[in-house]
């Protein structure tokens, strides 16, 4: 795709195919095929790109390109060598209590730093956290500026939509199992 030579599926969500893929010199990337997109859609995913930019790449994937004006959208982001969060859960043992610590703050960490960078996620879910070897990155960032309907709505627990998901997410981890359905926000 474009300069990209895909090799194999990294994952898909309600944005797009995920393709593990190779620029022209080598370099391991992913490349995220995004669903057929009409104009009002692509200013969304510019707002998306702009979004996620500014995020310090610490907690995120960088993107490293991105084409908006072909046949098939796509982004080009910093490949990230481990499962995603719902991945590692469904197919393996449930976090343990340090571990668990350490994911829940890795995660903290980053929400942290995507808020200081004025991006409110709305979407935080296990397929949206990719494990790196050197901790957690937190992904996708398409609910951000424009979808606004989850912001504040109440939890039955008592705590807004976006305050409820980092505590749905670890609990998750370690029970391996959902706490608000199939991996959707609770709403
Ligand atoms: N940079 C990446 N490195 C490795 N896997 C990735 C990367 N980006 C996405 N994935 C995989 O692809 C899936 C879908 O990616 P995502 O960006 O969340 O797309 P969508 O917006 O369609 O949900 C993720 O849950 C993950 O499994
Ligand atoms: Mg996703």
């Amino acid at each position: 795709m474009g300069a990209y030579y895909l090799d194999g599926r990294l994952g898909a969500g309600g944005q797009g195919v995920v393709y593990e893929g190779y620029d022209s010199e080598g370099r391991r990337v992913a490349v995220k095929a995004l669903h057929k997109a009409g104009f009002g859609d692509r200013d969304m995913l510019r707002k998306e790109i702009r979004a996620w930019r500014r995020v310090a790449p610490f907690c995120t994937t960088k993107v490293l390109h991105d084409d908006l004006d072909g046949p098939v959208p796509f982004i080009v982001s910093e490949f990230v060598a481990g499962p995603d969060l719902r991945h590692a859960v469904d197919g393996g043992a449930p976090y343990g209590p340090e571990e668990l610590r350490r994911l829940a703050i890795g995660v903290a960490t980053a929400l942290v730093a995507i808020h200081r960078a004025g991006v409110v996620h709305r979407d935080l879910k296990p397929e949206n956290i990719l494990l790196g070897s050197d901790g957690p990155r937190v992904i996708d960032f398409g609910n951000c500026p424009h979808r606004r309907r989850h912001r504040h709505r109440r939890h039955p627990h008592g705590n807004s939509a976006i305050h409820a998901a980092p505590s749905a997410t670890a609990a998750n981890a370690a029970t391996a199992r959902s706490t608000c359905g199939d991996g959707e926000p609770p709403s």
